[in-house]
Order: structure tokens, then sequence, then C-alpha cells
């Protein structure tokens, strides 16, 4: 089986964002901004809330990009079975060593497939898929549609994909990502929009912050 960290059914997997940009040997900021929140005891469950609401019960969990698995824990604890995917070591060890009981598949989300996951041990298809903090405006430049496609290969028949990214003015080294491209790579990826929200709280949608609910067509 080839590498998911750098090939795919897709093609070559080319670096993102993340792993070019953003040191991950000595820590990260977004890693340390959260591990400090966490140690203080604040509510950084907002995106988890959300996922748990359009979850069935014990429901299958994908979130992609996991990061230090955050979101994945706060989903675990309500019952789900979660599996995170992410990419940079750091992270991944960050993830396994705060949050041991949420398996960790370490790959690009671009090598993902149901094969992939049924060799980690992993469901093959998931009811509900996190694509949160962010994640999507760290992509390598251009692989947008394709790694919502892949996610979308994904999805139960019922399955749905809650995407959250700041479109405009993004953390450093993102990419601006306007919701028109969004609206446009999610048709590409044969998705559709069935809510669009501003907040995790469902406020209605701004410029300043993009929350969708998304089914396969
Ligand atoms: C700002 S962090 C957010 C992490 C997590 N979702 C959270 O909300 O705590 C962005 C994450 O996206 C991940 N990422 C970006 N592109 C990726 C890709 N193609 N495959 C896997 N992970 C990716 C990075 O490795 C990083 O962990």
């Amino acid at each position: 089986m080839s590498d998911p960290a750098n090939s795919s059914a897709g093609g070559p997997i080319p670096p993102n964002r993340w792993e070019l940009n953003v040191t991950s040997t000595s820590g990260t900021s977004y890693a340390e901004c959260f591990e400090d929140l966490i140690e203080r005891g604040q509510d950084i469950d907002g995106e988890a809330r959300l996922a748990d609401v359009l979850a069935p019960r014990r429901a299958r969990i994908l979130d992609a990009g996991a990061g230090i698995g955050r979101v994945s824990a706060a989903l675990a604890v309500r019952g789900h079975d979660v599996t995170a995917v992410e990419k940079d070591p750091d992270l991944v060890a960050r993830s396994r060593a705060r949050f041991p009981e949420v398996p960790v598949v370490e790959s690009d989300i671009l090598g993902l497939s149901p094969a992939v996951l049924e060799a980690a041990g992993r469901p093959t298809a998931y009811d509900v898929i996190v694509v949160v903090g962010n994640v999507m405006i760290y992509l390598a430049d251009e692989t947008e549609a394709r790694t919502l496609r892949t996610l979308a290969g994904l999805l139960a028949p019922e399955g749905r994909m809650l995407v959250g990214f700041r479109p405009h003015k993004g953390p450093e080294h993102s990419r601006d990502y306007p919701v028109e491209a969004f609206r446009r790579h999610v048709a590409e990826a044969g998705l559709a929009f069935e809510n669009l929200f501003g907040t995790y709280e469902l406020r209605p949608a701004t410029d300043d912050y993009v929350v969708a609910v998304l089914r396969p067509v």
C-alpha cells in the first residue's frame, strides 16, 4: 500500500501550508494556545457541541486535520467513535499524549481512503466529518475541492460534514479563501449546503467566519 502521507489514488500529495510554514518542532502558537486554554479549564468545545447535534448517538466521526485532538476528545466524551486524522508529527504526538483514548491516523487528508482507514482499524464510512479550526485555509493551494471530494467519499449515506474557517485575514501563513470559492469547491466535490452559519452557536452568516453543514448531492 502507498504511503498515505505522500501519495493517493488522486495522485501526488503536495505539502500543505501548515507543514511548509508553521514550525512544529518547537511547539506552535496554535498548540500552546489551546493547551493553555485546556489547562485553565476554558470552554473550547463549541465545534464539538455542534457536531454532536448533527450526529446520531454513538456516531462514527472523523476529525480531519485534528491538531492536538481537542475536538476529537470532546466528541469522544460525548460517546462517539472518533477517528482523528493529522499529518503534523508534533501535533500527532501531542494528541496521543494528552488524549490517549483518541485514535489518531497520521496522514494527509488527501491520503485517506476506505482501505487506508480499514488498515488503521478505523471505520471506513462516517456519520459526521468535521473539518474545523481553519484546516481549509491551511490546505495546499488548489487542493480544496480535491480535499472535500476525498472526505465526501468517506461519508455514510446520511452523513454530513461540518466545515469551519475564517475566510479573510486568518492566522499567519493561512490563505484568504472567499466563500464564493468555497461554494464552487463544495459543488465540484459533489456536496451541497444544508446550512451556512456565522458561528458554532448558529448566528447568521457573516463575512467574518464560515460554519457550513454539507451533505452529498
Ligand atoms: C489551526 S490547526 C487546527 C487543528 C484542529 N482542527 C483544531 O481545531 O484544533 C490546522 C490543522 O490543519 C492541519 N492540516 C492542514 N492541511 C492538512 C492536510 N492536507 N492533511 C492533514 N492535516 C492538515 C494541520 O496539520 C493543522 O493541524
